[in-house]
């Protein structure tokens, strides 16, 4: 820990003095933990960063429109335009992977869910489906599921080992909420979770600011905070030891999401890629998500901001937008190229700048929740390692299928609580139709087959199967095939269980 004397030689060379200004009204334990705070801060790189900060707060989004392309069609997969031959050669392909513990996944969970609002991490949330499940017990089923598919393909055991990363909000309740559960039955050292850093917000004018008289704002440094983290926490050799070459880094609020996914593996390994991005169609063109494209042959994520309305309307002559590859955080990295960026490049990641509304202590110690951004936060983005690939490829996948993320609270028109269950309960509704079963509502009136595809559309039933039954719709025929399923209907594994033996 740093002596006073240090910490405030350090500010001052930092021009960051204001941080001790209430220091003599301090308990003796308030200044030990302030100190305690502030010993952990850069203080060499504080300067850079706030001055950055103020510096990119002040500069205009840049405009991208001359100089971007679309990702060339060479190094795009897509399910929509691919047989069933193909998709199931990636899938093999993916699942010869995973059943040879070469294949590891990578939650990103350090967020703070500010927009979702409540006091606990994301991945607890209960989004109220008929089960009652968290997105944190679907994805760990999700790894359960798709660890036996690898094993009755391959016939041998296997692990996917699931990292996540958490930050300084979200590490303490998701380790005891995993530890309350069991871990969901996976075996807790195949469950890694480490932290991400967290850096001070700052004003306008490139001030730290104080959030109480003893405390600065500090928030995590962004999902690309990843790159950092896994040095921190020696991620990678944790990989090597066990072999895994292949990571599949996701969100933790796309309830959809494919967990390992061995098509998207697949595809991902027999075209030699060292880095690649799920992504989907987007749903108009103004859609406010950023595409993955090239930008002076160098590809990235370019947000909606960065180019103009018509150019995000541009259309190819089939008539599909010529900027159409969504970014859903859903990415593929071979452990040697994040060996390479842990090693070369990720101190030149580009910084990104939020303003946020920080609580703050004005000057004569007053508590203030300001009305307006007040504040910038800087964060760095998972996805700006792309212009560091040899060979990125794209994965286009369905979006009904794929991809529904939890953002906002209830009463917001996308991204919700429900939202995200009628996604989960349509797709399981479509499966069910699909496997030849008949669907009825509560009074047992028959319902038609759920042709729904959007997220906010009522589902037709609430029927929901369990990941550890079926992982993406495979065997539930016989199961199914030629039965009324009542809502709410649950096919969990005691249920199908009952149902194979009738
Ligand atoms: P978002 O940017 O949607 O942020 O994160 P959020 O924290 O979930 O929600 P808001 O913006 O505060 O409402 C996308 C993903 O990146 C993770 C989140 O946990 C989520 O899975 N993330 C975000 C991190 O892991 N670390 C961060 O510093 C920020």
């Amino acid at each position: 820990m740093l002596s006073y004397e240090d910490l405030q030689q350090g500010l001052e060379a930092a021009g960051q003095t204001h941080i001790l200004q209430f220091w003599s009204e301090l308990s003796e334990e308030e200044r030990g933990s302030f100190l305690q705070e502030l010993s952990q801060l850069d203080l060499k790189g504080l300067k850079d960063h706030c001055e950055g900060a103020q510096r990119a707060a002040e500069s205009p989004p840049e405009s991208l429109d001359q100089h971007i392309e679309p990702v060339p069609a060479g190094s795009i997969g897509s399910v929509r335009k691919s047989d069933r031959k193909g998709l199931r050669e990636w899938e093999d392909e993916g699942l010869l992977q995973i059943s040879q513990n070469r294949v590891g996944v990578l939650l990103l969970a350090g967020g703070q869910g500010t927009r979702l609002g409540v006091q606990y991490p994301k991945g607890m949330y209960n989004v109220g489906l008929p089960s009652g499940k968290t997105l944190y017990q679907i994805q760990a089923e999700r790894i359960h599921r798709v660890q036996q598919l690898a094993e009755r393909r391959h016939g041998s055991r296997c692990t996917v080992p699931w990292y996540i990363m958490t930050s300084e909000f979200t590490l303490t309740p998701t380790q005891k909420f995993f530890q309350e559960n069991n871990h969901f039955g996976l075996k807790p050292s195949d469950v890694i979770m480490f932290e991400q850093r967290m850096i001070p917000a700052v004003t306008f004018e490139g001030k730290v600011i104080l959030q109480g008289k003893g405390k600065i704002a500090m928030a995590p440094d962004g999902n690309g905070g990843l790159y950092q983290a896994l040095v921190d926490n020696a991620v990678l050799e944790d990989m090597k030891k066990r072999g895994v070459e292949y990571l599949h880094v996701y969100c933790v609020d796309n309830i959809l999401v494919k967990m390992a996914d061995p098509v998207f593996v697949g595809f991902c390994v027999s075209r030699g890629a060292d880095c690649g991005a799920k992504v989907v169609e987007k749903a108009c063109p103004a859609e406010p998500v950023g595409v993955v494209c090239r930008v002076q042959g160098v590809t990235q994520v370019v947000e909606y901001s960065e180019i103009k309305p018509e150019t995000a309307e541009l259309r190819e002559p089939g008539g599909e937008l010529v900027f159409r590859a969504g970014n859903i955080c859903n990415h593929f990295f071979t452990r040697s190229f994040l060996q390479d960026v842990a090693e070369k490049f990720k101190d030149q990641l580009k910084q990104h700048v939020a303003l946020k509304k920080v609580p703050f202590v004005d000057l004569c110690g007053n508590q203030v929740k300001p009305t307006k951004p007040n504040g910038i936060k800087m964060e760095k983005f998972v996805f700006d390692v792309f212009p560091f690939s040899r060979n990125f490829v794209a994965f286009e996948v369905l979006r009904e299928d794929e991809f529904s993320p939890l953002k906002n609270a209830d009463g917001a028109p996308s991204d919700s609580p429900t939202t995200a269950r009628n996604s989960l309960l349509n797709q399981h509704c479509r499966w069910a139709v699909a496997a030849g079963a008949t669907l009825t509502d509560e009074q047992g009136n028959n319902v038609p087959a759920s042709t729904s595809v959007s997220a906010g559309d009522v589902p037709p039933a609430r029927c929901e199967i369990s990941p550890l039954v079926s992982y993406f719709g495979e065997d539930l025929d016989q199961m199914l095939r030629g039965r009324t399923l009542q809502s709410p209907f649950i096919l969990d594994e005691k249920k199908a269980r009952e149902l194979q033996a009738q």
